[in-house]
């Protein structure tokens, strides 16, 4: 069973079930007493797409899916029933709604089906596990032939099961696992993705299974790990695997007091600490060791050279220090190595690899670079499939040219010369190409593109677009220095020809030209467009709307000039519709698709009235089409955008997923955290992560006229409201204090009249307010927080008085304060709006964690097909 397919920080291997085949027999018959104990079983949950639809119009229980039974005596001996769940498409995460739920009676199943030797309900979606039953009324016993069949024990005794897969059920929760000891035949156990944080004595309870050879309790949310513990009576333990768990500690004494024969060991993601007991040379017939991404430190000992048999060893993402040594050159079984992002130094030559000709994975990228020290003619004795390299430059290692198989390139933190031999080289890989972040020297005219996966992004390379095969299905070329026309990348007439497979397409902050080309049309299975920050000019063109699939689109920062092309309307799937700073003009359509959730138009020159067909866009968390010369009044409709009035913030998330196939049974799922950047607060800040928490309307800077709506303040769920800059009167309702989650709102440079509603003091979480330059009367209102803010919220309304304006007040001012507003009043109000001040700093220091963790995430899933 391989837990680690690969050791990258990004990819996470998930194996989601092992298939049975369901052996179908020709004479069997079904044991009437089996028979009902499963009908029982299935009348106890809830199957809401009737997977078990066999288990009443086939008359022989042997025949029904899941279930096997034993080819002589007819009893049932196992049962199957893992929930095929499939990525059902690149926006989606991975949809249960059709496994099998409610509650597992396991005591049921176990006491009832007295040869059950395999239960497999592995990645379905049950919630809960029950032992106690009774009788249901739908049970039944007296049909059956046996007379005198006993009712069921009320309690969990099976000597017989020797195989139990519940894992990846993920929102069961098991409180105590006390009925382990109950099942003492078990041989395989895997409880992984359950979430066991309640049970502390599991291990306990686990070592008393004389005959567990198989032990999977990965990301079960287990914390103790009982290093006091000196001894675990395990007896025939080969595989152990508790990744991701929050251990926290030394891997413990009772693991090196074990007397049997581990195999696989796997620790990584579980915080463990200190530096790696030579007691591990306990485990000399181990094969696989996965240690990544903890904390253990020290050196890399050279009795790890002493593991005659290990085909993986993974000790990336921990704190390591020393060199590598020259004794995992003798490792001749080792298949899979990494040593990747430790604190290693010292020099690397073909001496650490002179035994491992079975070597196909290689993870040894470090900051700084190890000092490699090959002869030029060295050849090898591995061919790599998969290789994360750091060097130091000017020059690629030359060995690398002699690796033909390599699927999965990953270079960081190198600066190198690439040159003709280095895109041939790369232009034969058809998997991942990721040289995201190293400074490249080369020029990308004419290079030809295969992979899969390509990020060349943030790397300084020059020259024009490359040229990309049908096979590309991502690549991400933004932040380099990239001229000439996107022509070379979407109209080259060799790719043309095939299907092509591209979903992602990034090539801002670039120096591109000339137009966007009518060659869209070969792309419809494009999902994300980021062609931002470049030079480029024209229409947007008509063949974008054949984009289909598009969810994502980011056209910002060029010089597109024109209306925007009513065919975009067919873009369907649009989530993110970015076109700020542009030169596009005409009225703001009325046909953008109603799903869209961010509409961003600012700094253009759209004129004409705001059409009230937006109202319509349901999904709309941020509208921001500030600064046009946009005219008339806000639509009173707008009020009824229901994501704004009901901010759901688990209903507007802009980040999606990619699926990759990598084979026919893997995807690679990449989860793409889109980024908008927006004005709020008075400063323009780029969101990704939090976008979400970020529902905006910005209208500033256009012409608009007419009071501001009263049905506006209805949006319960706004972050941020600004209207400045325009030309509205009337007075501010009272009604804005309903708008509980604004943090930032800005009416400043209208020409709003009257007094400053009371009610705007009860916005608790309003940290931003400019009132400034309008027509307001009267005094700011008292005991409130609107003290908190600087006089530079009211300046520019004459007739405005009161702290913290200087004018004070004339006796006369009319001042709606019936209270009277006593200065320790006052203060006190001044402390809640410190408070509120720290809420939405601390809002601000979140933002900035996400900003900085923008590195994709990904995981790798095997799939059933
Ligand atoms: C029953 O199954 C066993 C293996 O489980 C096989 O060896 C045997 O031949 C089978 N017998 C019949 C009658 O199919
Ligand atoms: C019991 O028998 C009756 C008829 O004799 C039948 O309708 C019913 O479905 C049976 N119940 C079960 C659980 O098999
Ligand atoms: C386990 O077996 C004991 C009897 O040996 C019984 O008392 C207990 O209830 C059983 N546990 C469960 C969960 O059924
Ligand atoms: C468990 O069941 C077996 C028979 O299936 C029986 O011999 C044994 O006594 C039972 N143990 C307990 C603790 O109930
Ligand atoms: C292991 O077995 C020994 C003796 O058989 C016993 O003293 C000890 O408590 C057991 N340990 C655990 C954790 O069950
Ligand atoms: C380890 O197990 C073997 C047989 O499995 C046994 O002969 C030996 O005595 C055990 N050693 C210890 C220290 O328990
Ligand atoms: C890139 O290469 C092309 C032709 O191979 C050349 O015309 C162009 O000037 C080069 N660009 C840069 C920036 O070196
Ligand atoms: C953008 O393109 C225009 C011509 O279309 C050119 O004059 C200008 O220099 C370009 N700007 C940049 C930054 O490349
Ligand atoms: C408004 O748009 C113009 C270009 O249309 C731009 O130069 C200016 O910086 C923008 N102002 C703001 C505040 O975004
Ligand atoms: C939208 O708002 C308008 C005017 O406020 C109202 O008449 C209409 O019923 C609302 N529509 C929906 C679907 O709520
Ligand atoms: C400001 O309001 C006063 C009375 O409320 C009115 O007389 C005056 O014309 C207004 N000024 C502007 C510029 O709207």
């Amino acid at each position: 069973m391989n837990t680690s397919s690969s050791p990258h920080a990004i990819l996470f291997a998930c194996l989601l079930w092992t298939i049975i085949p369901n052996t179908s027999t020709l004479t069997i018959r079904c044991n009437p007493y089996d028979k009902q104990a499963l009908l029982n079983f299935k009348h106890r949950l809830s199957d809401p797409s009737h997977i078990l639809s066999s288990w009443s119009t086939q008359h022989d229980c042997c025949q029904w899916k899941g279930v096997t039974c034993h080819n002589i005596t007819s009893r049932v001996t196992q049962l199957t029933l893992p929930c095929s769940t499939t990525p059902p498409s690149y926006r989606d995460t991975e949809d249960k709604s059709h496994c099998l739920t409610g509650s597992i009676y396991l005591s049921l199943l176990l006491v009832e089906l007295q040869f059950l030797t395999y239960l497999d309900l592995s990645n379905n979606d049950f919630l809960a596990i029950q032992f106690h039953y009774s009788l249901h009324s739908q049970d039944s016993y007296n049909n059956l032939s046996v007379a005198t069949t006993p009712l069921p024990r009320q309690s969990l005794n099976s000597s017989t099961l020797r195989h139990l897969d519940l894992s990846e059920n993920y929102n069961l929760a098991i409180n105590s696992l006390q009925w382990l000891s109950n099942i003492s035949s078990l041989e395989y156990l895997d409880l992984s993705y359950i979430d066991l944080y309640k049970e502390t004595n599991w291990l306990q309870l686990v070592t008393t299974l004389p005959s567990l050879s198989v032990l999977n309790m990965q990301s079960c949310q287990l914390q103790d790990l009982r290093s006091s513990l000196q001894y675990a009576n395990f007896t025939a333990l080969e595989v152990l695997y508790l990744s991701k768990n929050e251990f926290n500690s030394k891997l413990p004494k009772w693991l090196f007091n074990l007397n049997c024969s581990i195999n696989d060991l796997a620790f990584s993601s579980s915080s463990l600490k200190g530096p790696l007991p030579k007691a591990l040379l306990n485990f000399r017939q181990l094969e696989f060791l996965d240690l990544e991404i903890n904390n253990l430190d020290g050196p890399i000992p050279y009795w790890l050279g002493e593991f005659q048999v290990l085909q993986t060893l993974i000790l990336g993402i921990n704190m390591f220090s020393g060199s590598i040594p020259t004794s995992l050159g003798n490792l001749s079984s080792l298949a899979e190595l990494d040593v990747s992002s430790n604190n290693l130094s010292g020099i690397v030559s073909e001496k650490n690899f002179v035994k491992l000709s079975k070597l196909m994975s290689l993870w040894i990228a470090l900051s700084p670079p190890l000092i490699f020290d090959f002869d030029s003619h060295w050849i090898p004795p591995f061919q790599l499939e998969e290789l994360d390299i750091s060097f130091a430059g000017p020059n690629i290692p030359v060995w690398l040219y002699t690796q033909r198989s390599i699927e999965r390139l990953y270079i960081e933190e190198s600066s190198f010369e690439a040159q003709g031999k280095f895109w041939n080289f790369v232009s034969r890989m058809t998997g991942f190409l990721d040289l995201n972040g190293n400074s490249i020297d080369g020029n990308l005219t004419n290079v030809l593109l295969n992979a899969l996966y390509i990020d060349l992004s943030s790397t300084g390379l020059k020259g024009s677009l490359p040229r990309l095969s049908p096979n590309v299905a991502f690549i991400n070329l933004s932040n380099n220095s990239l001229s000439g026309d996107i022509t070379p990348l979407l109209c080259d007439q060799k790719t043309l020809n095939g299907k092509t497979n591209l979903v992602y397409l990034d090539v801002s902050v670039n120096h591109l030209s000339g137009g966007l080309t009518n060659c869209w049309k070969n792309w419809k299975s494009l999902v994300y467009v980021n062609m931002g920050s470049n030079n480029l000019t024209g229409h947007i063109p008509t063949s974008m709307g054949l984009l289909s699939n598009l969810a994502s689109l980011h056209l910002h920062k060029n010089k597109l000039y024109g209306e925007m092309p009513p065919s975009l309307q067919n873009c369907r799937s649009l989530l993110i519709f970015n076109a700020r700073n542009n030169i596009l003009s005409g009225n703001i359509p009325n046909w953008i698709p109603h799903g869209v959730k961010a509409l961003q138009l600012r700094s253009n020159s759209f004129s004409g009235n705001i059409p009230v067909e937006m109202c319509q866009m349901s999904s709309l968390i941020i509208l921001d089409i500030a600064n046009n010369t946009i005219s008339g009044n806000i639509p009173y409709c707008l009020g009824n955008i229901t994501a704004l009035a009901f901010n759901n913030v688990s209903q507007n998330t802009l980040s999606f997923s990619i699926f990759l196939p990598l084979s026919l049974s893997y995807y690679y799922i990449i989860i793409v955290p889109d980024n908008l950047k927006l004005v709020t607060k008075g400063q323009e800040s780029e969101y990704a992560r939090i976008l979400h928490f970020v529902t905006l309307i910005d209208m500033s800077s256009n012409n608009l006229s007419g009071t501001v709506p009263t049905q506006l303040f209805s949006l319960t769920g706004l972050f941020s409201l600004n209207l400045s800059h325009n030309k509205l009167t009337g007075k501010i309702s009272n009604e804005i204090g309903n708008m509980k989650k604004l943090e930032s709102l800005d009416f400043s440079r209208n020409q709003l009249s009257g007094e400053i509603p009371e009610s705007l003091s009860s916005l608790s979480f309003l940290s931003y307010l400019n009132l400034s330059y309008n027509n307001l009367t009267g005094k700011i209102p008292l005991g409130t927080q609107l003290q908190g803010f600087s006089e530079f919220s009211y300046i520019g309304n004459h007739d405005l008085c009161g702290t913290p304006l200087t004018k004070l007040c004339s006796q006369g001012a009319k001042s709606k304060d019936t209270k009277g507003g006593s200065e320790s009043e006052f203060l006190s109000w001044f402390y809640i709006g410190i408070e509120s001040g720290f809420v939405t700093g601390f809002l601000g220091v979140c933002s900035a964690i996400f900003l900085k963790k923008k590195k994709m995430e990904a995981h790798l899933f095997q799939v059933f097909l």
